[in-house]
């Protein structure tokens, strides 16, 4: 009965996998603060991705650690750089049988760490950011990339992608916004996974949003619809339930959540002490976060939900 009459139903064509791929490791490495979450080498990410496709998870976003990082993160739009190279060997063993998203930032890239260019007076530069975005818009998008997804929150990124992206015959490449991306202590494990630390002890509160603040995200996310996104984001998840639920209301785009690391690190901390229940409890987040009407999730749980799900 209770199947009968469920409101919603997660599935595995929710599911969108990140996955990170480091550049000149053999072997993969584990993450601490991410347990059964790796830093792939090129080849086992290969096979992560073959395995996600046979259990159906329709897409995976990329993100690259890569050896030499500059003041510009220029290797976020080297054609030999860690992302677009793996890419590349992606798009040859799977084709289009699984969605590659890229994320599109330079923050692993930089020497400090930020996502964009600091100027002298030590904040990011907004405007002269966005050519770099464009540049690595267009790499990916000419390594395989099937979806961008700019994740800096520079004031008009969106269009600036999108422009570079049509001026370099790349039309036809889709741009999923992680529009309403809020200044999280809650990402504190991704910088983990991509071996960030930010200069100076700073942060990211002078381009991501403020927790406080709700109606600012649908003035972000009107923003990104505006300059071309085709698909949005709120991130993180489940303490922003309510944004998303505002979102769904407001807009007709695809809607994305990203359950981000902190989320997952702190289920599998509980989990591992016997505090909780894991398993239950990640299908209640995601279940929650479907419910709150995303179209979309990305987790660090993919491919544990997806093995469930498949029986
Ligand atoms: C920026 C980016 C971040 C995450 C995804 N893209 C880090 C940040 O904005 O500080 C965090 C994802 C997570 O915590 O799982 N490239």
């Amino acid at each position: 009965m209770r199947r009968l009459v469920a409101e919603t139903q997660l599935s595995v064509n929710d599911l969108i996998a990140p996955l990170f791929v480091k550049e000149g490791i053999e072997e993969p490495l584990p993450i601490v603060s991410l347990p059964d979450v790796v830093q792939h080498s090129r080849s086992s990410l290969v096979t992560e991705v073959e395995r996600l496709r046979d259990l159906g998870v329709p897409a995976v976003m990329l993100f690259g650690v890569p050896l030499r990082k500059d003041s510009m993160g220029s290797e976020a739009w080297n054609p030999e750089g860690i992302v677009q190279v793996a890419l590349e060997e992606l798009r040859g063993a799977v084709g289009d049988d699984v969605v590659l998203m890229a994320d599109l930032c330079v923050d692993e890239y930089t020497d400090h760490g930020h996502c964009g260019i600091v100027g002298d007076d030590g904040d990011v530069d907004n405007d002269a950011t966005l050519e770099l975005y464009q540049r690595a818009a267009v790499a990916q998008a000419a390594a395989g990339a099937h979806v961008v997804a700019p994740s800096g929150m520079m004031d008009g990124q969106v269009a600036a992608i999108r422009a570079a992206l049509d001026d370099a015959s790349h039309s036809t490449i889709p741009i999923l916004g992680y529009s309403a991306k809020y200044a999280s202590a809650e990402y504190g494990p991704f910088r983990d996974a991509v071996d960030v630390s930010i200069a100076g002890g700073g942060d990211r509160k002078s381009y991501q949003q403020d927790p406080a603040n709700a109606r600012e995200a649908m003035e972000e996310i009107r923003f990104d619809i505006a300059e071309g996104a085709d698909m949005i984001m709120v991130k993180p998840a489940l303490a922003y339930l309510d944004i998303i639920a505002a979102a769904r209301a407001e807009f007709d785009v695809p809607l994305a959540a990203y359950h981000v690391s902190g989320e997952y690190a702190m289920l599998k901390a509980a989990a591992v002490n016997g505090w909780i229940d894991g398993e239950a409890t990640a299908f209640e987040h995601l279940t929650s976060i479907k419910r709150a009407g995303a179209d979309m999730i990305l987790t660090y749980l993919a491919g544990e939900v997806a093995e469930i799900l498949a029986g």
